[in-house]
């Protein structure tokens, strides 16, 4: 299985209030939907929230939990504004091709204290089983401990991605950057001490930008990278198993990094509800 998210800072203005980028929802969707196309049936597509996720958790009061009923009311409305574009995502996959089915968060995934608890990866599974393309995207989620809590587009990729053939994070950066602005080519464990220190959260994002998302694929022995998504062809190079201007994150070395994109590669199955770790 190959996971691949598309950042919340691609198709929406972070800076903005519930603000969609539809030139660039359209462009991203061409370029799934090619690789779709090319027979990647073993795809998963997450997207992040952008400023359909994180400026509502704000306006709301959510970052502590959800405990009262305006809060429950905000926690609706953020959940309602991610599906709202996540539907936008979808429109454009199957504009292009793609028979994409858009599967919220909130309702196959608990928390517990901020982490995913329990996953129904059962209906992903099925859905790839049957020749779709599963999409699923940065929301709110139920939390066992906090009343709700955002699930971020990097933690479902995180739990899927365990296991995957890769991850392919496209964010609106090259790659991650050093302090001078050049990407950095490889995270590993040995230079991952030295190259957090370059690791900034970022504002507008209330699970943890940059420095979150690293965190989740370090915590992953499975290969990843960080590409821009304003290059489409770095995305479709690297399913080709081409080289391109990224950052390659491999934890545990060279042994978790030889996987090349097959077409059509049988799929994995799915765990199902395993319990955070
Ligand atoms: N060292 C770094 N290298 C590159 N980008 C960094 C670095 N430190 C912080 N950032 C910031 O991280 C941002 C990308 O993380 P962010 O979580 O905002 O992206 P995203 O995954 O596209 O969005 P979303 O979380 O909504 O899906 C970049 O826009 C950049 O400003
Ligand atoms: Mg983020």
């Amino acid at each position: 299985m190959k996971i691949l998210k598309i950042g919340g800072s691609v198709i929406t203005d972070k800076s903005g209030y519930r603000k969609a980028i539809p030139e660039r929802i359209e462009k991203i969707a061409k370029a799934v939907a090619s690789i779709w196309k090319k027979g990647a049936r073993d795809l998963v597509l997450v997207h992040g929230a952008g400023s359909f996720g994180h400026a509502l958790v704000i306006k709301h009061g959510l970052k502590d939990g959800v405990k009262n009923t305006a809060q429950k009311l905000g926690y609706a409305d953020a959940h309602a504004a991610c599906c709202e574009l996540s539907s936008m995502v979808v429109c454009a996959l199957i504009a292009n091709g793609a028979p994409a089915v858009s599967i919220p968060p909130a309702i196959v995934i608990s928390l517990k204290d901020k982490r995913i608890y329990r996953f129904d990866t059962k209906i992903v599974n099925d859905y790839l089983q049957s020749g779709y393309l599963p999409v699923l995207f940065g929301d709110m989620a139920p939390d066992s401990v906090l009343g709700g809590y955002p699930c971020s587009g990097d933690q479902i990729v995180a739990y899927l991605g365990k296991g995957a053939d890769f991850v392919l994070l496209a964010t609106n950066v090259d790659g991650v950057l050093d302090d001078a602005g050049k990407v950095i080519p490889l995270i590993c464990r040995e230079n991952f001490p030295e190259i957090s220190k370059h690791l900034k959260e970022t504002p507008n994002d209330v699970t943890g930008g940059m420095r979150g998302k690293i965190g989740e694929l370090m915590a992953l022995d499975t290969l990843s990278y960080i590409v821009n998504a304003g290059h489409p062809e770095r995305i479709d190079a690297i399913f080709s198993g081409k080289p391109a201007l990224c950052t390659k994150v491999v934890p545990n070395g060279e042994k978790s990094s030889g996987r090349t994109f097959m077409p059509g590669a049988s799929m994995r199955i799915l765990r199902q509800s395993r319990p955070a770790e």
